[in-house]
């Protein structure tokens, strides 16, 4: 594992999105995994400069979606379908052709689930994984105990991601899903490069056992340890209790 800290959320946005734009003119067509909250904007913010200014050509580029509600329509303004076209799709000028994500409003929620595996798997397979981390360690949706090895499939959420996301949802905890679909550690960790960023104090206990503890479900990021090729990107007040 890789671990480069920088001095502030700007700077990790940009060092992360000149790795995208490299991958992009090397593979044009490369699949990139996104993430949803904060963490992430100011890579999307950066990358979309990069192809204002002409220096990454992104029209070929594909977006894999991580994780997602299940039970909000798909067209509600927080489904993660919406916010990843509002956020990344969009300002790189990429309409929804390029797109794939699970089906979170789908009858059959873990038909769905096994699909979206299956179609990650056809459409190559990711080449960079963006991450964010929840302040309990965990990675795309998969809460703390999940299995290592999990594929794609429905969670519950815990009572304290619920209490971290509310802000989405107007601050009621009511409005915020029970249930999500998420791509699997084992899942994620097929993408060939793994890429997590961390900001701010508030992560920096979930960044130390990441980093420094054992691998341990109970850490789900902590299995980035067993990637071969995965980068942890952190600003200085995440990186404080390293
Ligand atoms: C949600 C998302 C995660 C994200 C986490 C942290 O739970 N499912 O993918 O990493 O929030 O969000 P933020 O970056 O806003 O702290």
């Amino acid at each position: 594992m890789e671990v480069v800290i920088v001095p502030d959320a700007e700077a990790g946005g940009e060092l992360i999105a000149e790795a995208m734009a490299q991958l992009l003119r090397h593979k044009p067509d490369a699949l990139l995994g996104v993430a949803t909250g904060s963490t992430p904007l100011p890579i999307y913010e950066a990358l979309a400069a990069k192809v204002s200014a002409g220096a990454v050509d992104v029209s070929r580029a594909r977006i894999a979606q991580l994780d997602e509600y299940v039970g909000l329509p798909t067209d509600h303004p927080e489904s993660y379908r919406s916010v990843l076209r509002r956020e990344v799709l969009e300002p790189l000028g990429l309409d929804m052709a390029a797109f794939m994500g699970p089906d979170g409003a789908a009858a059959d929620v873990q038909a769905a689930c096994a699909a979206y595996d299956k179609a990650l798997a056809e459409a190559g397979g990711v080449d960079l994984q963006l991450l964010g981390i929840g302040t309990d360690g965990h990675i795309g949706f998969n809460e703390p105990c999940s299995s290592l090895a999990s594929r794609t499939r429905i969670k519950t959420l815990t009572e304290q991601t619920r209490v971290d996301n509310a802000r989405f949802f107007e601050g009621d905890i009511e409005q915020v899903p029970h249930h999500v679909i998420t791509q699997g550690i084992g899942t994620i960790l097929e993408a060939r490069h793994l890429v997590l960023l961390a900001t701010g104090e508030g992560k920096a206990d979930a960044v130390a056992a990441t980093v420094e503890g054992p691998v341990a479900a109970v850490c789900p990021a902590s299995a980035l340890q067993l990637h071969p090729h995965a980068t942890v990107v952190v600003d200085e007040a995440a990186a404080s209790k390293l």
